[in-house]
């Protein structure tokens, strides 16, 4: 967040001063316009803030003229929009893009879309969805990057700076906080975390993201522990303002403020909106609460006006630091040619290719060679849409590289395609080298209010796996997914595991590279993948119990006096962190540095053992063995990604600041606490070189 200039506070103030109270609400009230006829008459009466979800330039142009000429005061709008995973550049799901474990080049796909976004009249991006997430069976897991704050943390920073790097544009980071939680993996349903969850799990990435510069955050629909987070003091005074001392602009979730009264914490539209704007939610996204109510709520003196003026400062300083009065008319030409150029294009195929995970790829079924037959199985290889993923309302199907397309091209007529007919598959798999079947979740499948209770293939799709499985030919499965999926029985009857979830327009291309091996994999999961819903939440970073399921606890328990199943053992299908590639890296020679003082510097050596230049995503994890609070297993505190070629070997340098192996202590506030803690340097959250060191 920049700081405001004297200029712009004298310009703030001069304006505040000549506002009505009316006028001021106005500021707070956000629409979209598609619910109102008479939008242009509450623009010109200055009773709108901003506007959300207009796609159309042209739209745009006219509500801006209105609201700059037709009204009192002239006051620019804001325009916001979900842009979240791309914009007219689609790239993969945003959980896909996680699995890059690449910073940077997430911050150049965010920047690509701001780029886009911006050409076109948005000015204010609802995005990174920064919801730490553990609960596969949730849609919108899709949206976030995945179940662990460190990484979820260095992610929203990066996702912020790209987006707010394009001149005129505003991030906000949502929903605030705890979305990811929702009991049952049911969407909008209730989040009961204690206040050290809140901290140690799902609030980093928020303070990350404003760390970053986010100049606006949105409050999520949940509850949390019994409060709305709408009208949470908690969570949108003490921290957000009392302890961060953040800034910014909050806005409600989508008619979040009259949600609140389903909630039952309201009692009408009257009362949520008092609740939300004293709790500090400065603008209200389509609920009309504030709109219809603050004004005599004001007058009545049951919201003093002091609150209502700092909420229209919040936002007005968001617009006079965006430029938005200076804002010369949308160039229509520069909107149309802004989108889906090569570069964009070239930044998406990569994010495509980096998010790719191989899973699975026993006896070197992968790559498949240049002249093998191949046949091609599975609707989701011929679909378009579902390459796009689940929110990408500016994404065209038509722009979308499809799966069969990216083979077709390599193979030619050596490439048979069969979209779900089994006998026809079967007869394709027997007169074919490998079979490469594409199965999963089609992208309406995810997504917001888009939950699962089943996480396995839907359809017949796992009765066509049967049936080429049993040909007995090499069967490559690409998984194209919104979720992870409980699937073992198709791990086990795949020779190779390529997961690709929803990977944006150049699906077809970036899938071909890999399975032909010019791309060597290097994606690695930023979410467990369970082996069974029953298992769920399951994640790495989980605590030891008194009765770890390992049978490595001090008292030595008989099975089955332990924090297990009966039925299905603890471990998932797939480790956190974990993906392979077509070489093997091996590590050795970890050395931590001592005397450790305000850093612990680890290094290990990592060699590429195999044929060819990779990508390995090096990880360092630790656990502190002995506190005053249960600590996790593990937790990741650094990564990095090192290219070998064949044969070479390099020092990975972890320096991991002491400051960042702390928790929420018994008394609430942040604390590294001396004693001996372990740490593992290697390629997932399940293995590695094990060494400890001292504090
Ligand atoms: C509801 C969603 O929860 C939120 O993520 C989105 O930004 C708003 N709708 C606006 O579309």
């Amino acid at each position: 967040m920049t700081g405001t200039s004297q200029s712009t506070i004298a310009r703030l103030e001069d304006l505040v001063g000549r506002m009505t109270l009316a006028e001021k609400v106005g500021q707070l009230n956000l629409l979209q316009p598609h619910r109102f006829t008479d939008l242009e008459e509450k623009i010109r009466n200055g009773q709108v803030g901003g506007v959300f979800g207009v796609l159309n330039p042209a739209d745009i142009e006219r509500y801006q003229r209105v609201a700059r000429h037709e009204s009192r005061l002239g006051i620019p709008l804001l325009v916001g929009n979900d842009v979240i995973h791309g914009y007219r550049t689609v790239f993969p799901i945003p959980l896909a893009e996680a699995c890059t474990w690449d910073p940077g080049l997430l911050e150049q796909a965010a920047q690509v879309a701001a780029r886009e976004a911006a050409a076109n009249g948005t000015d204010w991006i609802f995005a990174p969805m920064v919801d730490i997430c553990r609960e596969p069976r949730w849609g919108r897991v899709a949206e976030g990057a995945g179940e662990d704050p460190y990484l979820g943390s260095v992610i929203a920073a990066a996702r912020v700076r790209g987006f707010q790097s394009i001149e005129g544009i505003a991030a906000c980071p949502k929903h605030y906080v705890a979305y990811g939680a929702v009991e049952a993996g049911r969407d909008y349903n209730s989040v009961d975390v204690s206040e050290r969850a809140l901290r140690d799990v799902y609030l980093p990435p928020f303070k990350a993201a404003f760390d970053a510069g986010a100049e606006t955050v949105m409050s999520s629909f949940n509850d949390i522990a019994g409060v709305a987070a709408t009208i949470n003091h908690f969570t949108l005074r003490t921290i957000l303002r009392e302890e961060w001392g953040w800034p910014g602009v909050v806005v409600s979730d989508y008619t979040a403020i009259a949600e609140l009264i389903e909630h039952g914490v309201a009692a009408d539209l009257r009362d949520a909106a008092r609740l939300s704007l004293l709790a500090g939610v400065d603008m209200d996204m389509q609920s009309e609460a504030y709109d219809r109510h603050l004004v005599a709520l004001v007058s009545e003196g049951a919201v003093p006006l002091d609150l209502v003026d700092e909420a229209v400062r919040r936002v007005l300083r968001l617009k006079f630091q965006l430029g938005l009065f200076e804002r010369e008319r949308l160039d229509q030409g520069r909107a149309e040619s802004a989108l889906l150029t090569e570069e964009a294009r070239e930044v998406a195929l990569r994010v495509a290719h980096e998010s790719l995970v191989l899973l699975k790829n026993d006896g070197d079924a992968l790559p498949l060679t240049p002249n093998a037959r191949v046949a091609l199985v599975g609707e989701l290889a011929d679909s378009r849409k579902d390459m796009l993923g689940c929110w990408s309302h500016t994404g065209r199907a038509e722009d979308a590289e499809t799966i069969l397309d990216g083979l077709s091209a390599r193979l030619g007529s050596r490439l048979e395609y069969v979209a779900s007919e089994v006998t026809a598959a079967v007869a394709a798999a027997r007169t074919a080298d490998a079979v490469v079947s594409v199965v999963g979740e089609t992208a309406d499948l995810s997504g917001e209010a888009h939950c699962r209770a089943h996480l396995g293939l839907p359809g017949q799709q796992a009765a066509l796996l049967e049936a080429l499985a049993e040909t007995g030919k090499p069967l490559v499965v690409v998984l194209a997914t919104g979720r992870p999926l409980a699937i073992p029985r198709v791990v086990e009857q795949a020779t190779a595991l390529v997961l690709a979830w929803h990977p944006g327009i150049r699906a077809g291309r970036a899938v071909a590279d890999v399975l032909f091996g010019d791309v060597n994999p290097s994606g690695r999961l930023a979410i467990t993948f369970p082996r069974t819903e029953g298992q769920i939440p399951i994640y790495y970073a989980h605590k030891s119990t008194g009765r770890p399921a390992e049978g490595q606890g001090t008292l030595q328990f008989d099975v089955p006096f332990r924090s297990t199943y009966l039925d299905e053992p603890n471990a998932p299908l797939f480790p956190f962190g974990f993906g392979l590639s077509y070489t093997r890296f091996a590590y050795s020679d970890l050395e931590i540095e001592s005397p450790i003082t305000d850093r612990v510097v680890a290094c290990a050596n990592v060699r590429n053992v195999g044929g060819r230049a990779a990508t390995e995503v090096a990880q360092l994890y630790v656990r502190d063995l002995v506190a005053s609070i249960t600590r996790p297993v593990r937790e990741l505190k650094a990564f990095e990604r090192i290219t070998l070629q064949p044969g070479e070997s390099r020092q990975v340098r972890f320096d991991v600041p002491v400051a960042s192996l702390g928790f929420t202590g018994l008394d609430m506030r942040y604390q590294v606490e001396p004693g001996e803690f372990r740490l593992w340097i290697g390629s997932d959250s399940a293995s590695g070189l094990e060494g400890s060191f001292r504090i």
